[in-house]
């Protein structure tokens, strides 16, 4: 098939907030102990971190990190969590029906984010406690001393406030199957109590309110109009949720998801717009797709697991196996929220480690990257900058959940400063390879620096301990700039980064 792409360097989507790259995880299953921690591995530091864990995080750059939910927030004490560890409670965590040792709480996590490079990004929980409890959090992580609970934080080893400027007012509130779960002008009401507490504190903080679970739940989109007729004002953020699979075994259906994402972050952009007007608001409201993630693979077995579980401490769940069409996935979906990233500023990938994660840690074994770590780290290693508007003509298809999708799949970012432009294209044809041809307008002396490719896989290929690295980027090759266009050709069912320096 052919396919013409038109770049222009002034026609800008957005320059790209950071934190469209962030992560989200939660104490649940493996994240956080046998995931990020665990004392006595081999690779574990003097606080009990994984350093072979820690260093494939470190080289994704990840922004900013949610934690430590999720619906396990919505139950929790984050104050189990401060103090000598073993004078700690061991709790019930009702959410996933497992007992959590609370040996990792704010304070050990603080330390973790800080290697990791990462900000942190703190939920409170408005499901079993309230604003009261919300706003003792706060004050304990944020404020310098000379208060009992900022002194309590000072006496567990931290003396300066962690300064954390992201804060999620609860998780997931429209979801039955969250404890403390409310109607939507309750939640609303709530949040918005708390989020002008929050900003009472510290006007600078951002205040993430929750939005629907995700697109299929019955009280979508209505949900959103009624929480921000509630609380519009007060909050920086409406959170989005989203999962994703191909059950069906219909990969053209499944990548057709992206595009259906695309209309769930449109109506949401429009749900806060109406609001907007109908409250004559002067301020803005914008996206944090705060969880998205592919999560299917295991997803029965685990149905089964929970009921025959006896509150294990921190059982495998939702250790999802990615694929090389994950990896195609996951490349398209960071491309939509580029094409986006007018409206949606924050984006989490759900979750870092072993629970639906890119990064898996064996307990006692070796870590592992997963075929969806890489599109991943592309996106977030290159794609800061301006989004451009890329106009892609090429034969398109219809599916289940969309119609006229684009078998290529592109986005691109201009790096002003770097003096780079970047391409992310997926060729998401079955068996034709795509004959490239890109016009470059604005750009002088365009040239092609570096090409990253992910191709010739089956698309059910995965990684795995004793796998390493098998499905990953290499060198590309067979395109290149002629007569000041970009032009190749992308073999079917692949994935590309491609690097031009531009002045
Ligand atoms: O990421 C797993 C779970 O998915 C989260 O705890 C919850 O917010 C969502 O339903």
């Amino acid at each position: 098939m052919e396919a013409r792409v038109a770049v222009h360097r002034d026609f800008r989507v957005s320059t790209i907030d950071n934190r469209l790259y962030s992560a989200f995880i939660e104490h649940m299953g493996r994240a956080i102990y046998s995931g990020i921690y665990e004392p006595g591995h081999p690779e574990a530091d003097a606080n009990g971190f994984r350093k072979d864990v820690l260093k494939f995080v470190q080289d994704l750059k990840i922004p900013a990190i949610r934690y430590p939910g999720g619906n396990f927030v919505s139950a929790y004490n984050w104050e189990d969590g401060l103090g000598p560890k073993d004078k700690r409670p061991v709790r019930l965590d009702l959410a996933w029906r497992s007992k959590e040792t609370n040996q990792v709480g704010i304070d050990d996590f603080a330390i973790w984010a800080e290697m990791a490079g990462i900000d942190m990004m703190l939920a409170v929980n408005l499901g079993s406690r309230g604003l009261e409890d919300a706003r003792n959090f706060l004050e304990y992580v944020n404020f310098p001393g000379g208060t009992t609970l900022s002194d309590r934080r000072r006496a567990n080893g931290r003396n300066e406030p962690y300064g954390v400027k992201m804060w999620c007012l609860g998780n997931e509130m429209d979801g039955p199957w969250q404890i403390g779960h409310k109607v939507a002008t309750e939640y609303g009401r709530l949040a918005n109590e708390t989020a002008k507490a929050f900003k009472g504190f510290d006007p600078t903080i951002e205040a993430i309110v929750c939005g629907s679970s995700n697109d299929g739940m019955p009280t979508y989109p209505e949900w959103e109009r009624q929480v921000l007729e509630e609380c519009y004002e007060n909050v920086d953020y409406i959170s989005l949720h989203k999962y994703f699979g191909n059950n069906s075994k219909d990969t053209l259906n499944y990548f057709g998801k992206i595009e259906e994402t695309g209309r769930y972050i449109q109506t949401i952009a429009g749900t806060i717009d109406y609001v907007k007007s109908k409250k004559r608001a002067k301020n803005d409201v914008h996206i944090c797709f705060d969880e998205w993630n592919v999560w299917y693979h295991i997803r029965e077995e685990d149905g089964r697991r929970i009921k025959e579980w006896d509150w294990p401490e921190a059982p495998a769940l939702l250790e999802e196996d990615y694929n090389f069409e994950d990896a195609l996935f996951v490349a398209g979906l960071l491309n939509e929220f580029i094409r986006r990233s007018d409206r949606v500023r924050i984006a989490c990938i759900a979750q870092l480690v072993n629970v639906i994660a890119p990064i898996r840690a064996e307990k006692g074994g070796p870590a592992w990257r997963q075929t969806i770590y890489y599109p991943y780290q592309m996106a977030s290693l290159y794609g800061r900058g301006d989004a451009l508007n890329v106009a892609v003509s090429g034969p398109t298809y219809d599916c289940r959940v969309a119609d006229d999708v684009n078998y290529l799949d592109v986005s691109a970012v201009h790096d002003k400063e770097g003096g780079m432009l970047t391409l992310f294209i997926v060729n998401r044809h079955l068996t034709e390879k795509a004959d490239l041809d890109v016009s470059l307008t604005g750009f002088a002396n365009p040239s092609l620096a570096e090409h990253f490719v992910m191709q010739g896989y089956g698309l059910e290929e995965t990684n795995g301990p004793d796998r390493q690295d098998h499905v990953k980027p290499t060198n590309g090759s067979g395109v290149g700039m002629e007569d000041g266009k970009l032009k190749g050709s992308l073999a079917p069912l692949s994935y590309h980064v491609l690097r031009l320096k531009v002045s």
